[in-house]
């Protein structure tokens, strides 16, 4: 190697190493779940802590359980601090997302977090989903292993959600941005959403196809939820979509200008460099990779060669470059996380 390409590599390493270090972390106002929330199913398994800030979710024999935002949400920040069951989990999923499929049936958007149980000893993984005026047959699914431990601390998931882009986050890490484009039609969220958190038992499909069913001997599976936060405008959906609601949407339009120019929204280079490190490290499966399921990639996906080239054509990750993963040791902050691995 050149002395002149080694210092470019030795400037471009030092670039990433700044960029990480320069991540703000996530700093938005948090509420007690009576502020924001109310029970949805389950009733009996859902158990707040005295002071009202963390409440539990129990999945056991008898049921699974859920909350849900007291209010829909035309755009916002949706965010938790998550500990997932822990020991032998297949089966369960715990799910955190936005869906207003209980108001438009046939035409729901949704943004999910999906933590899909596990088998003891192996890595937890999350997928992430976005759906929009019912695309349901167009499931848009990334999976990643989790880079540490989620069952033995709180960890922040949040979901930035404006008219022009979708964003997820691991703690101060941005893990996948959908741009809003013409392109994708309705297929990009519109409509008012509510927050939902729930555990629940997937035995059919979690846990590798649903080769491992939930067990009850392990049980009651537990996944809490602090720092609980909702940051966006609140609306009526009927009233929104009437013509009457003028007002309403101008200051929802207010709000959301004041968000897409927060430290929240703007994906600052250091961000995207970040976020495309923790998927070149994390992600295992991505539907933009899966051209058995979609022959013709999606119009927001942009596949570089190299990329694509870790993935099977079924969209997962390459065994080999799978093996060399292991879970390395829990840390609360990413940035320390990265700071370990430079
Ligand atoms: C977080 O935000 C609040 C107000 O929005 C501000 O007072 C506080 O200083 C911020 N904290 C950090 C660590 O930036
Ligand atoms: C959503 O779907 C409905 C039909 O299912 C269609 O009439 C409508 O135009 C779609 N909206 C968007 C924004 O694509």
């Amino acid at each position: 190697m050149g002395a002149r390409r080694l210092l470019a590599l030795v400037a471009v390493v030092v670039a990433l190493g700044a960029a990480a270090a320069a991540l703000q972390p996530i700093n938005v106002t948090t509420v007690a779940f009576e502020e924001g929330y109310t029970p949805l199913f389950g009733f009996d398994n859902i158990l707040r802590s005295g002071d009202g800030l963390t409440v539990s979710l129990l999945l056991d024999r008898s049921t699974g359980s859920g909350f849900i935002s007291s209010s829909m949400y035309q755009h916002g920040f949706f965010s938790a601090s998550i500990k997932l069951p822990s020991d032998y989990t297949a089966g369960v999923v715990v799910a955190f997302y936005t869906s207003n499929g209980d108001v438009f049936e046939k035409r729901h958007d949704e943004l999910d977090f999906e933590f899909l149980g596990n088998i003891r000893g192996k890595p937890w993984r999350v997928q992430t989903n976005v759906y929009g005026n019912g695309s349901v047959s167009r499931g848009r699914e990334e999976r990643y292993v989790l880079p540490f431990d989620p069952t033995t601390e709180f960890h922040r998931y949040s979901i930035l959600w404006t008219r022009a882009a979708v964003v997820f986050f691991v703690d101060d890490v941005p893990v996948r941005e959908v741009r809003q484009s013409a392109a994708m039609a309705g297929d990009f969220p519109s409509k008012p959403m509510s927050l939902y958190a729930t555990v629940w038992d997937a035995s059919t499909w979690a846990t590798s196809g649903g080769r491992y069913r939930v067990n009850y001997r392990y049980g009651p599976f537990v996944a809490s939820f602090t720092d609980l936060a909702l940051l966006g405008c609140r609306v009526d959906p009927i009233q929104m979509l009437s013509s009457s609601s003028s007002g309403r949407s101008a200051e929802c339009a207010a709000s959301e200008d004041a968000l897409l120019a927060s430290d929240l929204a703007v994906m600052t280079l250091e961000k995207q460099l970040a976020m495309r490190r923790y998927r070149e490290q994390n992600m295992v499966y991505s539907y933009c990779h899966d051209t058995r399921r979609y022959p013709v990639p999606f119009p927001e996906c942009d596949v570089v060669d190299s990329e694509r080239r870790r993935f099977k054509d079924s969209g997962h990750l390459r065994l080999a470059l799978r093996r060399h993963r292991r879970p390395r040791p829990a840390v609360r902050s990413a940035r320390s996380t990265r700071a370990a691995d430079m």
